[in-house]
């Protein structure tokens, strides 16, 4: 399966990447989870220990790496735009609880027209990662809409679009429905997150009538007194079983589409 995680800047994708990461591997899949935001927080999200994190080093900065790959002159100038990277996923991503985690760095930008080697590595190795992968791959998209770019996030199988209980949320939802349709996603989940009340859940069940709601996930202590300490709220008490529910609601959806 593979899964974008997108949404308006901090109703929690990387709160829910996290958490269907570690309750996908607590089930025995195989898990890539992508850090696909060049703000990357996803390895807190996960469980990464703070002390691990230097050996995550963004695929986009590894400057020397897109050269060789891309067999890219000194000035940038010659280079191929579908460089070896099959053996990228293993070789530079970071394991943590049976997840085998990838930071991306920049991803390629839509529209800006930037083509370098690093961008080309970058893209050709997402495009590997979804079609050529066979384990479950989530993404932890940056947030909004501006990085929706070609050649990434077409190949998911689902597009999961988290809200929270505020009309801007939504209004990045809308914006994001209308871009993936453009670039051809037809599959698309909300799942409602920081829902803290019945006016809470009635706005929610109100905004997502007509649309996929996969999962309401509570607004919940536990959560943040993980975040603050930089942990996973999968390592909090309540943790994995609200994750297991979420991957839960994600694979009964994905079941009936055979994936
Ligand atoms: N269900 C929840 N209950 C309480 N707090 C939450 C919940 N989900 C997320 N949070 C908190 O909200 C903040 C944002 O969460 P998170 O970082 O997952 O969002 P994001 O969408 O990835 O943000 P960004 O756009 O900055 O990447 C964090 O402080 C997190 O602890
Ligand atoms: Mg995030």
């Amino acid at each position: 399966m593979k899964i974008a995680v997108t949404g308006k800047g901090g109703v929690g994708k990387s709160t829910v990447t996290g958490l269907l990461a570690r309750a996908l591997a607590a089930e025995g899949w195989q898990v890539m989870a992508i850090d696909a935001d060049p703000d990357a927080n996803l390895a807190s999200a996960i469980g990464l220990p703070a002390d691990r994190l230097a050996d995550l080093k963004p695929i986009s900065k590894m400057v020397d790496l897109a050269k060789e790959r891309t067999g890219a002159d000194g000035a940038g100038n010659h280079f191929i735009l579908n460089p070896k990277v099959d053996d990228i996923p293993d070789g530079f991503s970071v394991d943590h609880a049976g997840v085998k985690l990838l930071r991306m760095g920049t991803v390629d930008h839509a529209g800006t027209g930037c083509v370098c080697p690093e961008h080309a590595l970058i893209r050709t190795l997402l495009r590997h990662i979804l079609t050529r992968r066979r384990e479950a791959v989530l993404i932890d998209m940056e947030a909004g809409i501006e990085h929706f770019g070609r050649g990434t996030v077409e190949n998911v199988d689902l597009l999961v679009i988290v809200v929270e209980p505020g009309s801007r949320s939504f209004q990045t939802a809308t914006q994001i429905e209308t871009l993936a349709r453009e670039l051809g996603i037809a599959n698309l989940a909300f799942v409602a997150n920081k829902v803290d009340s019945a006016e809470d859940e009635a706005f929610v069940l109100e905004n997502t009538a007509g649309r996929e709601l996969l999962a309401v996930f509570p607004l919940d202590p536990q959560v943040q007194a993980a975040d603050r300490r930089g942990q996973s709220f999968y390592d909090h008490p309540g943790g994995p079983a609200r994750a297991a529910e979420l991957a839960c609601a994600l694979q009964k959806r994905l079941e009936v589409q055979g994936v």
